[in-house]
């Protein structure tokens, strides 16, 4: 048997490749768009794709299973178990409960494994060449390593009132379940630490169903009745991008140009176009001393794709501002979010100045100028973190508004209002104070160091809220 583990960081998704090598024949689950890595894969260990299929549909990204089944002639095996409303819309075979995907001596049992989702479902991997038992169990976002998926994205990222609760039991029953598996099966979840699919996921790559059964909370817990209230309180923020992605990838994501190349833009180009969405990969600090009007600062690090899908105007096009070897691997980060349109890119934000016209600068200030002279300008001081972060500790008198809220909460202020943003050290805060300016806040400063410079001063005052939930 062989088998591959793709992981891509700015997800924390991983995706897999399973194959026969008496047989030649392939499977790949949970594939990306940018499906010439599978292949590739594929091509240089001597197999054939002949199947694909996912665990879920996905809410983070956008799938690469059409794409990919299409490109390599594969059978496109997804699970038609979530009832009426979660029925692919796009041509493919239908995947139940105890269906078996045979692969050569492989062979792989679907497990219908509903609470993140309806329809998920996990697959059961035995290589019969070396036993009867199953080595490995790929859980997709149903269990993943010392946590298990959240069942509230149904009803807060897809709309469906109250279906957070059900969702939770039926997850539960799910983990009944997987208990069954003999111990010593791998479990390969897909994802890891950094992925808002949950809400305390481990950094491994992959655990045994022995070692949840010891370690994990949801495993562990015998009560149905306390796993829907743990399970259901403390997750992260939902970001919006998700329901736009739950439905594409329900109704058949478009195919991605793998081949295409973004191009680099001259100083006169006329190409950019008013509509166009600059983004500014650079530092905080690189872009705060300088950028065009109007462009958003994501910096290019692991939070890129999340902030990119949260931000960004999927149907208008982007023009980059990056290192040209950042260029290609940003275009596919975007594409992953369905951010299709990369027009092309600069590595000097100069060189747009003929179409956004004088460069712009951001000021930043230290926790101590802030703290020293905050009576003098009394300003508004806004906590774009998360809900549980501003609950756990805050600077006194600071509004809590989400980074993902801020474009609509904006509305409320003036273009004079004097703004200080913070968040914890600087980085989301960053984008936040460039969304701000975009959107024609003219008197907009970044509090550099964020909130753990300011808790680390001589006698800060920090205020704790109610709103706090429970973790
Ligand atoms: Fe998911």
């Amino acid at each position: 048997m062989y088998f591959e583990r793709f992981f891509d960081k700015g997800l924390a998704q991983a995706s897999y490749l399973i194959g026969c090598q008496q047989t030649g024949e392939a499977l790949v689950v949970d594939p990306l768009r940018d499906v010439d890595r599978y292949l590739d894969a594929a091509q240089r260990e001597g197999l054939r794709i002949t199947h694909v299929t996912e665990t879920h549909i996905h809410a983070d990204f956008l799938s690469g299973a059409r794409q990919l089944a299409a490109g390599s002639g594969a059978q496109l095996l997804i699970s038609d178990e979530g009832g009426e409303d979660w029925l692919p819309r796009y041509d493919h075979t239908p995947l139940h409960d105890g269906d078996r995907i045979q692969l050569g001596r492989v062979s792989i049992e679907t497990l219908h494994t509903p609470g993140h989702t309806p329809e998920h479902v996990s697959f059961v991997v035995t290589d019969t060449a070396a036993g009867n038992e199953p080595v490995m169990v790929l859980t997709g976002d149903f269990l993943f390593v010392g946590d298990v998926g959240r069942p509230d994205l149904l009803e807060n990222a897809a709309g469906v009132a109250g279906s957070a609760e059900t969702s939770a039991r039926r997850l539960f029953s799910s983990t009944r379940r997987i208990r069954r598996l003999p111990e010593f099966v791998q479990v390969w979840p897909g994802h890891g630490a950094g992925s808002a699919c949950g809400k305390a996921l481990g950094a491994l790559p992959s655990t045994t169903v022995g070692y949840e059964l010891r370690f994990n909370w949801a495993l562990r817990e015998e009560s149905e009745e306390r796993f829907v209230r743990s399970v259901l309180s403390g997750q992260p923020e939902v970001p919006d991008y998700f329901g736009r992605m739950k439905l594409t990838n329900r109704d058949g994501v478009p195919a991605f140009d793998v081949e295409a190349r973004a191009v680099k833009l001259d100083a006169l180009s006329k190409s950019v176009g008013s509509e166009a969405q600059i983004v500014d990969t650079r530092s905080v600090e690189s872009f705060s001393r300088g950028h065009s009007a109007g462009a958003l600062n994501i910096p290019d690090d692991g939070s890129f794709v999340t902030w990119a899908g949260w931000l960004l105007d999927p149907n208008r096009p982007v023009v980059l501002v990056a290192r040209r070897e950042r260029v290609e691997e940003l275009r596919l980060a975007l594409g992953r979010v369905g951010v299709d349109e990369v027009r092309g890119y600069v590595e000097d934000p100069g060189d747009l100045a003929s179409v956004s016209g004088p460069m712009e600068t951001i000021p930043l200030v230290s926790a101590m100028e802030y703290a020293r002279s905050r009576d003098d300008h009394p300003g508004t001081l806004i906590d774009v973190r998360s809900t549980d972060e501003y609950a756990a500790g805050h600077i006194p008198g600071a509004r809590h508004i989400h980074l993902g809220d801020l474009r609509d909460a904006a509305r409320n202020f003036g273009p004079d209002q004097a703004l200080t943003v913070y968040c914890e050290s600087g980085g989301r805060s960053g984008i936040a104070a460039s969304l701000l300016r975009g959107l024609g806040m003219n008197n907009v400063t970044n509090l550099s160091g964020g909130f753990a410079a300011y808790r680390c001063l001589d006698g800060a005052e920090v205020e704790r809220s109610e709103e706090r939930v429970p973790g």
